[in-house]
């Protein structure tokens, strides 16, 4: 359902029991980010930019209903998740599952004059180096380190890789500084010398899962599930369809990151190499029929978002969209930021095989 944002009374019906009056009157004088505020967050700041956020609020995910706000300045995207939405919650709403909050870092070192010994010698200390990293954060853990050994046309070079729980944090920071501060020891372990260090953003080990099943009846055309599975599978197979598909997924899911200080950049980069993941760029969310005939979406990527650190605790709309939000957890934040996504993509494939995209910008 569309709300009326205008309306004067919006915001103080929906937030009054969660934001202060303070807060509520940032959000009505369309901004918030002041120049000394801006400066903190980084170097060079001439002025701020504004885009348009708005508010959905129908999301039905794990049995909870969310008001989800959404940063983005694309005609027809808020069209399009509130058609995904209002389809999805003629079923149960989304179901989403997620794995634990851990992020790789790399090490790259090269010249290693003997790299069987290198890695043995590396193994060998792997509990010190692990203590020595953990000796950055008391939250935050390095759990496990791993050596791969990987041909290049430079020829062989060795990548050391820390798997790290960064818990509720994006994680960046905290994985760069573990890996800026072993690599030393690295060093001096392999015989080698370290080029760079740096979290990696494909990151494999913090997946979000998401899926929803929507009931046939509730089409009155019986012939558009069939075109958005047709059109789904499209996507699987073409990479030229499969960029475009995946772009609707990421215009909910950059929305809800954007809205909240997280860094879209670094879930998109996750997203579009876990597409690639099996050779060739692949779309990220499959459609089919299930074996009663219902209509079932698929979303998986990596989500590497924090409701803590960094630009979430400086942005004072930021802060206010995670109050709206009512998460605490990065897992709950990437959670709803998947849904938002598989919603975006159902979205704009009913309306790619039924009106038309052109008629969302009318
Ligand atoms: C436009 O921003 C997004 C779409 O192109 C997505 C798609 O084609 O699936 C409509």
């Amino acid at each position: 359902m569309r709300s009326n944002l205008k309306s004067n009374n919006f915001l103080n019906e929906n937030f009054k029991k969660i934001l202060t009056n303070e807060e509520i009157l940032l959000l009505k004088s369309y901004g918030g980010l002041n120049f000394n505020i801006a400066e903190t967050m980084r170097e060079n700041v001439l002025s701020t930019f504004q885009i348009p956020l708005g508010i959905i609020d129908d999301l039905n995910l794990n049995g909870k209903k969310y008001f989800v706000p959404l940063a983005i300045e694309e005609k027809g995207v808020i069209t399009q998740i509130e058609k995904g939405l209002d389809l999805i919650n003629h079923g149960s709403g989304i179901n989403a599952e997620s794995s634990p909050s851990i992020m790789i870092g790399q090490i790259q070192v090269i010249d290693v004059p003997d790299s069987t010994l290198a890695e043995n010698n590396i193994l060998k200390e792997k509990q010190n180096l692990l203590l020595d990293a953990n000796s950055v954060s008391t939250t935050r853990k390095a759990l496990d380190l791993k050596v791969r050994n990987l041909e290049t046309i430079m020829g062989n070079m060795m990548i050391v890789e820390l798997f790290i729980d960064v818990k509720d944090s994006m994680g960046a920071n905290i994985v760069d500084s573990m890996c800026e501060l072993i690599s030393p020891t690295i060093e001096q372990l392999s015989g080698g010398k370290v080029n760079i260090r740096i979290l990696s953003n494909l990151a494999t080990k913090r997946m979000v899962t998401l899926n929803t099943k929507i009931p046939i009846d509730i089409f009155s055309d019986k012939t558009i599930p069939e075109k958005i599975i047709n059109a789904s599978i499209f996507a699987e197979t073409d990479p030229y369809r499969a960029a475009t598909h995946n772009k609707g997924i990421m215009n909910g899911i950059s929305a809800v990151l954007l809205a909240t200080g997280n860094d879209t950049r670094a879930v998109e980069a996750g997203a579009h190499s876990y597409a690639s993941l099996k050779g060739t760029y692949n779309s990220l969310s499959t459609w089919r029929f299930d074996n009663t005939g219902n209509l079932v979406g698929f979303l998986e990527l990596p989500m590497s978002v924090g409701t803590v650190g960094g630009m979430v605790q400086v942005h004072p709309l930021a802060k206010i969209c995670l109050k709206i939000l009512d998460v605490k957890t990065s897992k709950d934040l990437g959670q709803i930021a998947g849904a938002i996504g598989l919603a975006s993509n159902l979205g704009a494939l009913y309306t790619l095989v039924t009106d038309g995209i052109t008629s969302v910008l009318k």
